[in-house]
């Protein structure tokens, strides 16, 4: 497949409207991705960071399928250790295998902190299942019934995870949800939720949070014993959905002093940022701490299988009685395969350290832009941790929520697939692969240009016909 972006015909192109038009028909509407795109590219063929649709239209994709494909499309080393894995030994579930054994040694001794060599594994087959079994594990170790969780966060679709995530249109309709779940603001400085200034704030939000783990009123303290009731806080490095908000350096450094004071584990959901996309294998490391339990996905076999894994430290995973928390493909052997083979290819190709080159690189394309667009309020980056803030006005920042839609859709158009995010639905993450270079960058830049000044551009969206949201 040929690596450069190529509109053969105008999309949508007419095999791509006649496929949409059969998936609504006949597949549950719950799953559909019509959001970003109004209309999507249906994929026939992927292979690094492009994709090529039924009507032969090649895309860069700056999605990587919800950050799971760190290696970009098909990573032939993954799939030939899958095909290997595959004629060997696909599925056991009660007899045990070698190759999960390897992938947990592997695991134990990559982990962050006083996880590394002083923790067990226990795994599952994807994200949200992985965060049900932190908490459950948290709670279990403590004996105690809450989870504090942040604002804007997203952790999953499952009841539990559900509680825990923001983003309550998700949640109509599914009430009562899981018991025990406090919410905290988080550092979204840009709209920091306390009305304070980034640098000159002293970081009020862990104050708030250390007044909420110390003041009895809050009810997070055992009334008779003294002891706090919070089992642990869950947290994401950088917040994904939320818009990849990156928190100021400090934050993390003082959330865990705080568990330490107050005897609470540190529950990190590295799902998306974890993998190399912040330039380490687990983006917490990048603030210099560490949790007590973690949980990965996506990435962990760079896309290619569905598998998870819970790592967490000793003394707290052999709270786990025998097969209290046994799934039927856990520790699936081609799972574990692909595993040990992205990491792999991720340290020999020093794919960590290409996301921090590239990674600059396009934030400093993206700053370029801001400084050209007035519609651009934030940029944010941490290695391929990338994201665009749009906003009406620079001052007031009322999000420019219709704006962004437009943005994406026109991008797609012209061959470049981004994610829509955020509180306001106005953020833009860019996630591409680690595998990204320079020129590719730059071909992402330029239709991010293009598209942002014709929308900037364009005074009366609705009628227009160079933007109109389809
Ligand atoms: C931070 C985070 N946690 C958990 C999940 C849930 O993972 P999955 O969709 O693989 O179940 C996601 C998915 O986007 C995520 O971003």
């Amino acid at each position: 497949m040929e690596k450069r972006i190529d509109m053969k015909v105008p999309f949508p192109g007419p095999k791509t409207m006649e496929a949409l038009k059969e998936l609504e028909a006949f597949e549950s509407r719950g799953d559909l991705c019509f959001a970003n795109y109004g209309t999507p590219p249906v994929i026939e063929e992927a292979d690094g960071l492009f994709v090529k649709d039924i009507d032969g239209n090649t895309f860069l994709d700056l999605t990587s399928g919800f950050a799971a494909l760190n290696l970009g499309h098909c990573p032939k080393e993954v799939i030939a250790a899958i095909d290997k894995q595959m004629n060997k030994v696909h599925h056991t579930a009660q007899q045990p295998t070698k190759v999960r054994v390897d992938l947990a040694k592997k695991l134990v001794e990559i982990a962050p902190g006083k996880l590394k060599n002083n923790s067990k594994v226990q795994y599952d087959t994807g994200g949200t299942n992985a965060v049900e079994v932190g908490m459950k594990l948290a709670k279990a170790h403590t004996g105690r019934p809450y989870i504090l969780c942040f604002h804007g966060a997203y952790h999953g679709r499952s009841f539990g995870t559900l509680t825990v995530s923001s983003f309550a249109f998700l949640k109509e309709g599914f009430f009562p949800l899981m018991e025990g779940a406090v919410r905290v603001p988080y550092p979204y400085c840009y709209r920091c939720p306390f009305g304070r200034e980034q640098g000159s704030c002293g970081m009020f939000c862990l104050e708030y949070l250390e007044n909420l783990l110390s003041d009895p009123t809050w009810g997070l303290i055992d009334r008779k014993k003294g002891t706090n009731l919070v089992a642990g806080i869950l947290m994401e490095p950088a917040q994904g959905a939320g818009g990849y908000l990156i928190p100021p350096d400090g934050f993390w450094q003082g959330v865990r002093q705080l568990c330490d004071k107050y005897d609470i584990l540190l529950i990190d959901d590295e799902i998306q940022m974890g993998w190399g996309r912040s330039g380490k294998y687990f983006a917490i490391e990048n603030w210099d701490t560490y949790p007590d339990i973690m949980m990965v996905g996506k990435a962990f076999t760079a896309g290619t299988f569905p598998n998870a894994a819970i790592i967490a430290r000793t003394d707290i995973m052999d709270t786990f009685q025998p097969v209290k928390q046994s799934v039927t493909f856990s520790g699936n052997p081609v799972g574990a395969a692909a595993a040990l083979a992205m990491m792999e290819v991720l340290e020999r190709d020093k794919l960590m350290a290409n996301a921090v080159d590239v990674g600059g690189y396009f934030l400093e394309g993206l700053k370029e832009l801001q400084r050209k667009h007035k519609l651009i309020g934030q940029v944010q980056g941490k290695a391929l941790i990338l994201s665009l803030e749009f906003v009406k006005d620079r001052t007031t920042k009322e999000p420019a929520s219709e704006e962004t839609m437009r943005i994406i859709r026109e991008a797609v158009k012209r061959g470049l697939l981004l994610t829509i995010s955020g509180h306001f639905g106005n953020r833009i993450n860019i996630v591409a692969p680690l595998i990204i270079t320079r020129s590719e960058a730059d071909m992402g830049l330029t239709i991010l240009d293009e598209v942002i000044s014709l929308v900037e551009g364009c005074k009366d969206a609705a009628g227009c016909k160079c933007c109109a949201v389809s």
